[in-house]
């Protein structure tokens, strides 16, 4: 990893990573789990590629029989991630990987997820590029995203207080994410608004047919 915007991401959740589930602890209780439940219960595929996984916040989730590898960039939130993984005894293969560079060979996943992590990746069409790339032709891609919201006036907030949210806390708040879906060539099959006003949304893309 050499990119200083890599970096930097790194070094940020690495700095948050023992208090993030206490600062998203009341937000996790009423909302993001239920939206949580909601996305795995959709996933198809029995190889299955989690990126981002943080501090393992949806390991509690993975469908039973399934085959997940789950892969983060920072060795702070992996660590916690993994304390999850064995304290559940859930089998999963975690790994300190980039979703900007992932090593994996071509077509290898029937589906991959990730949840609250395409705010964070620096580059964030390269790696949905990459989630393309592992996923089998035709196989699921499903995020679920907070986004900036298409109203003039709050997203041209969100534009001006995204700089200082990153530099506190690490996720861009104005990210445009189901565009950034078709720029990275996956196909769109539904974007599900969770909350009024589209902060949070359910996208439920696939690889491109004749992609890998
Ligand atoms: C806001 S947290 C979400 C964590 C978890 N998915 C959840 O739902 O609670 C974003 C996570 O994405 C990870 N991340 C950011 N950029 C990444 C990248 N380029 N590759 C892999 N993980 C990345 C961060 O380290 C962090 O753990």
């Amino acid at each position: 990893m050499d990119d200083k915007a890599t970096i930097q991401t790194q070094s940020r959740y690495n700095r948050i990573a023992p208090v993030y589930d206490l600062m998203e602890g009341i937000i996790e209780r009423f909302a993001f789990r239920r939206w949580r439940e909601r996305l795995w219960s959709q996933v198809d595929g029995n190889r299955v590629l989690e990126v981002g996984v943080g501090t393992g916040k949806n390991v509690s989730y993975y469908p039973s029989g399934v085959q997940v590898t789950a892969v983060d960039l920072s060795e702070k939130m992996l660590e916690r991630a993994q304390r999850r993984v064995q304290e559940l005894d859930i089998k999963a293969d975690l790994c300190l990987m980039d979703a900007q560079r992932l090593a994996f060979p071509d077509a290898v996943f029937d589906a991959a997820v990730a949840t609250f992590v395409f705010c964070s990746v620096p580059d964030p069409v390269l790696g949905l590029q990459e989630l393309g790339r592992v996923v089998r032709s035709g196989g699921q891609i499903l995020l679920l995203e907070h986004v900036r919201v298409n109203k003039p006036v709050i997203g041209k907030l969100m534009d001006l207080l995204d700089p200082f949210v990153v530099r506190l806390m690490g996720p861009h708040i104005n990210r445009r994410t189901a565009e950034n879906v078709k720029k990275a060539g996956l196909e769109i099959e539904r974007v599900e608004e969770l909350v009024p006003g589209g902060l949070v949304k359910l996208v439920v893309a696939r690889a491109k047919q004749g992609q890998n």
